[in-house]
């Protein structure tokens, strides 16, 4: 594959196998990163750079449900952000990249869910929030304790 990961093939070809990769242990291990880079003959530098930088990409263990919450720009001028993010803070008693002692939750801040204009935004898992308010959010955790 080269070492020129901006090709857009070749980088479509990455953020898929990354994808993929993850599925298997809900995040990318050490070895799952080690295999892409070869498979794709591209430097584990690049190939880390990439799961680093996009939000749907985890290189650490995380709880069942992975709560996203956009503070980018949209977010905050909507005036949900920091909203969202305290509240579910307090009632979670959890900080940022911290999960819930049973598993069940993570709670980690992005700076963008493409969903700008439909703010404030969250992401749990593969399913995008948007329009949220307070009691939406606590339905949705309500939800996710039943599901
Ligand atoms: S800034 Fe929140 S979705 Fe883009």
């Amino acid at each position: 594959m080269g070492k020129n990961v901006q090709d857009p093939a070749k980088r479509t070809m990455l953020l898929t196998a990354l994808y993929v990769a993850q599925e298997q242990n809900g995040y990318l291990t050490r070895e799952a990163l080690d295999r892409v880079a070869e498979r794709l003959n591209t430097d584990l530098a690049q190939v880390y750079e990439t799961a680093t930088f996009y939000s749907m990409y985890r290189t650490h263990p995380s709880g069942r449900y992975v709560l996203q919450v956009c503070e980018g720009l949209s977010c905050h001028l909507a005036g949900g952000a920091e909203l969202l993010a305290e509240y579910l803070q307090h009632k979670l008693h959890l900080r940022p990249g911290e999960t819930t002692p049973d598993g069940l939750f993570s709670l980690e801040l992005v700076e963008c869910l493409a969903s700008c204009g439909t703010s404030p935004a969250m992401r749990v898992n593969d399913t995008l929030y948007e329009n949220l308010t307070i009691d939406r959010v606590e339905m949705i955790l309500d939800e996710l304790r039943g599901g």
